[in-house]
């Protein structure tokens, strides 16, 4: 066994957080003002217990299954992140480990690395975009994700620019000048192995947003681009129904958590959605997306995929996750402590550990699938749920 390899997603935490520069880490780590949604995504996993038998078990257990008609051998699935200077691969070191093993990726509209290159390491991409700009900037971006070959769409709708964090929000520069680059000295010559991977490829992290590009023109930097979504008017339902309309093909609505948007969703056509707070990173004090997730797949899961991401650090919690209905889960901040850690064995340790963590429990838990789990198979405190925005059932 390497002696890179790690056991945990926690180790990959501890060693992404040795690895990167303090602004870095800190910009992964994000959570909003207080942290009660980040804190609650991870802790609700920890409310929700397993009753294992021991004999009669299966000596096989399979983990296949599909998300947005993509066949994948665990239910698991990158979800998108702009990974700007975690490493110098980028998305492309995170499609080639989620192609490694078996499963797809969501490629963030805001990601460091051109969608061709993206999906000529991983084929099962799908590219993920927000409101933002105009109508035709959309139409745009989505017709080059069709031609890259994405074989589907996410459209991420729970981003409420929330901009402060009670432990504090990093530094980010607009780009890596002389003068930042200065600024910014102290903290990367503290972590010596991560400058030096970006030395070697003779480039600093340039923060640039190359799949938001016009066609001939300069990618965008970050900051640009996001200005310009804080412009952006937010969406009515008519035009969430008219961005699926553009789409002929897979489409995921990602960042619902009420019953009624998620019954919307499924009235504007969307093929999925994942019940999700983007991570904690948003509107502070929305329940951790597990709470919330039955009473979605009680309202839209027999019409659409319901997928959840949101404190996935183990095995047990994609299983707790599968019996309370999701259809997969998607992962952010596990692949990317693993993306720091180890580059694209990092990613594809992240995902073995996840595997290995869903067979075990499937083993304790009697059955030979992913498929035969239900809400049985956990023990769901009292209070535990939460329901939100119930509209009477039509
Ligand atoms: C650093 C960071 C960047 C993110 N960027 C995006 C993004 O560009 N688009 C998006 O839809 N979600 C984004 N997310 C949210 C993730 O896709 C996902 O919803 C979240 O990370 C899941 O929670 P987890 O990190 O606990 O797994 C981001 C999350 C993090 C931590």
């Amino acid at each position: 066994m390497s002696s890179t390899w790690f056991e945990s997603v926690a180790e990959a935490q501890r060693r992404a957080r040795r690895r990167l520069p303090k602004s870095v880490y800190s910009a992964l780590l994000a959570g909003s003002e207080a942290g009660v949604s980040y804190r609650d995504n991870t802790a609700a996993f920890d409310e929700l217990g397993f009753a294992p038998h021991v004999a009669g078990l299966s000596p096989k257990r399979d983990q296949q299954t599909t998300v947005l008609g993509q066949p994948i051998s665990l239910p698991v699935v990158i979800s998108p992140t702009g990974v700007q200077a975690v490493h110098p691969d980028g998305e492309v070191a995170v499609a080639r480990a989620a192609a490694a093993r078996g499963t797809a990726m969501g490629l963030s509209s805001f990601a460091s690395k051109p969608i061709e290159d993206v999906i000529a390491a991983n084929p099962q991409t799908f590219f993920q975009m927000y409101w933002m700009g105009t109508r035709d900037w959309m139409i745009r971006w989505m017709e080059h994700a069709r031609q890259a070959g994405a074989v589907g769409l996410i459209v991420t709708l729970d981003w409420s620019f929330s901009h402060s964090r009670d432990w504090g929000s990093p530094w980010i520069p607009e780009r890596l000048d002389l003068k930042t680059m200065v600024k910014l000295a102290p903290q990367g010559v503290s972590r010596p192995a991560w400058l030096l991977q970006y030395l070697r490829t003779g480039r600093l992290p340039d923060l640039s947003v190359p799949n938001l590009a016009e066609p001939g023109q300069q990618a965008p930097v970050f900051f640009g681009a996001y200005g310009e979504w804080m412009q952006t008017p937010p969406p009515s339902w008519e035009d969430i129904a008219w961005l699926r309309q553009q789409w002929d093909g897979p489409f995921m609505l990602k960042g619902v958590s009420r019953v009624d948007d998620a019954r919307r969703a499924r009235d504007a056509g969307v093929s999925a959605i994942s019940v999700s707070n983007h991570g904690g990173n948003n509107l502070d004090s929305t329940p951790a997306p597990i709470r919330a997730l039955a009473a979605v797949v009680d309202a839209v899961g027999t019409d659409v995929e319901v997928l959840m991401d949101g404190g996935i650090r183990r095995g047990g919690d994609v299983v707790k996750a599968l019996a309370l209905g999701a259809r997969a889960v998607m992962i952010g901040r596990a692949y990317l402590w693993g993306l720091a850690a180890g580059g694209q064995a990092g990613v594809e340790n992240v995902l073995d550990v996840l595997r290995n963590g869903i067979d075990s429990a499937l083993l304790s838990l009697g059955h030979s699938s992913i498929h035969e789990l239900t809400p049985d198979d956990v023990l769901v405190p009292d209070g535990f749920p939460r329901t939100l925005g119930a509209a009477p059932a039509r």
